[in-house]
């Protein structure tokens, strides 16, 4: 029997990324950065291990008891790989708390591990770009973050009929669980956790759901009925909710920035961790295939308090996944064809030419903002040029004994086939006039 091999495939739910497929994430994140530099958002990073328990603290019984990747290292610490990058960003603004001018405007671009089955829009490792601020506990604070989220799709070419960004309030949800439905808070985080999964199942299993939470006929019905109704009406309810106030404020905002037909409310935008206190929003693709949240985000008044006491430092902001925008984006033909940024040039070799003369010649088109490589191995010239199509090159140059002499080159267009002649002097401006 031969020996067993190993398999080829990456750990489920993650990826390889060959260099096509570096090309479009190095396109994703070089738009993304463009646009976050608009808005003043400087870039931080933080490290891959977290202990376990700033997870454990606040993130949500999903994630943590399900999800989160976990171990013991060998000084007998319980770490995790992140899972998500929130408690990392606030673990370091309560560290510098003292010397940071709020607010703050962050933005970094981590992977991040989560133990999911994988499945379209989901998978183990993802890369998650991270907009948060701090400081600012304004409703324009919360605007600026829905308005970044769609600049940012409208920078890779989206219109505004493509997505659709959904917001609720957690305070105001909470306090209409408690005023209008009379439920304690243990009964208010149970129902949110099933409105939060009502997507999910159909109307009557939802319904059995809140049966089985101790909810009557009537409340069921109440309950369902507010999935229906306008904002206006909603927050009459309890008009003097801090969060039916701020959802109200935020839907003026919204109006006057002219985001209206972008942006609706959705009493069934719960979100799963426990950290938000005020706003929070997903933003999804109108194209129902794609039916995977691609952001999702929202204010967190507590979070810094995990680290120093007192802090009263409110945060806001929200993550945007690689997986959905990609789908997002091949699913409404916004990828362009990539190119490398810079003419790319082979340069071939005979063996009789001294091997210095090709990287002498290399070296003088690289000065020039020009990628070069030299054949690097002895074989025939057609299967250098081969080489060359294949390879999707722009130009190969030949530099045989006569041209050394002559001081020029032949330079092969590879899209058209030409062979062009060229002195030296001139080689350059030709290869960047294409
Ligand atoms: P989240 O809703 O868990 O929020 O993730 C935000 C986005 O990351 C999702 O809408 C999706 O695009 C992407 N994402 C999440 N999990 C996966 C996965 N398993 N596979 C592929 N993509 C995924 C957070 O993580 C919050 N910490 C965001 C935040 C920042 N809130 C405030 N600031």
């Amino acid at each position: 029997m031969g020996k067993e091999l190993l398999s080829t495939q990456p750990y489920k739910g993650t990826r390889d990324f060959y260099p096509e497929d570096m090309d479009l994430r190095n396109w994703f994140f070089g738009v993304i950065k463009d646009t976050l530099r608009k808005f003043n958002y400087r870039e931080y990073d933080g490290p891959m291990l977290e202990s376990y328990e700033m997870y454990a603290a606040k993130s949500g019984e999903e994630i943590v008891n399900e999800q989160t990747y976990h171990f013991t290292d060998n000084g007998g610490r319980t770490l995790a790989v992140r899972p998500e990058m929130t408690p990392t960003v606030a673990r370091m603004v309560a560290a510098k708390l003292g010397s940071l001018n709020m607010p703050l405007r962050w933005f970094s671009i981590p992977n991040l591990y989560r133990y999911e089955k994988p499945q379209r829009g989901r998978l183990r490792e993802h890369w998650q770009v991270n907009v948060d601020m701090f400081g600012s506990d304004s409703v324009e604070t919360d605007l600026e973050l829905l308005i970044v989220a769609s600049s940012l799709l409208k920078a890779f070419g989206a219109d505004s009929s493509m997505y659709q960004i959904k917001i609720n309030n957690r305070r105001f949800y909470n306090d209409l669980f408690e005023q209008v439905m009379g439920f304690d808070k243990e009964q208010s985080r149970k129902v949110s956790k099933a409105i939060d999964k009502k997507a999910k199942m159909p109307q009557e299993d939802f319904n059995e759901y809140l049966k089985d939470l101790g909810l009557n006929d009537e409340q069921v019905v109440k309950l369902n009925s507010f999935f229906e109704m306008p904002l206006a009406e909603m927050t009459a309810l309890c008009p003097e909710s801090q969060g039916a106030q701020e959802l109200n404020k935020l839907f003026d905002l919204i109006d006057a920035a002219g985001m209206s037909d972008i942006c609706e409310f959705d009493f069934g935008i719960i979100r799963g961790f426990d950290y938000y206190t005020g706003t929070v929003f997903e933003v999804y693709d109108t194209d129902i295939n794609n039916n995977r949240a691609m952001f999702g985000g929202g204010r967190y008044d507590n979070l810094i308090n995990l680290f120093v006491d007192k802090a009263n430092v409110s945060g806001i902001g929200f993550g945007f996944g690689d997986v959905t925008l990609e789908n997002f984006l091949v699913s409404h033909n916004l990828v362009p064809e990539l190119n490398y940024g810079m003419p790319r040039v082979l340069v071939t070799r005979f063996p009789e030419i001294p091997y210095g003369e090709y990287l002498k010649l290399a070296e003088e088109l690289r000065a020039n903002n020009i990628s070069v490589s030299v054949y690097t191995d002895d074989k025939k010239l057609a299967k250098q040029m081969k080489y060359a199509a294949d390879e999707k090159y722009d130009f190969a140059i030949i530099l045989g004994e006569d041209e050394l002499k002559n001081n020029t080159v032949v330079l092969k267009d590879l899209s058209k086939g030409e062979n062009i002649p060229v002195s030296r002097q001139d080689l350059v401006a030709k290869i960047l006039e294409k």
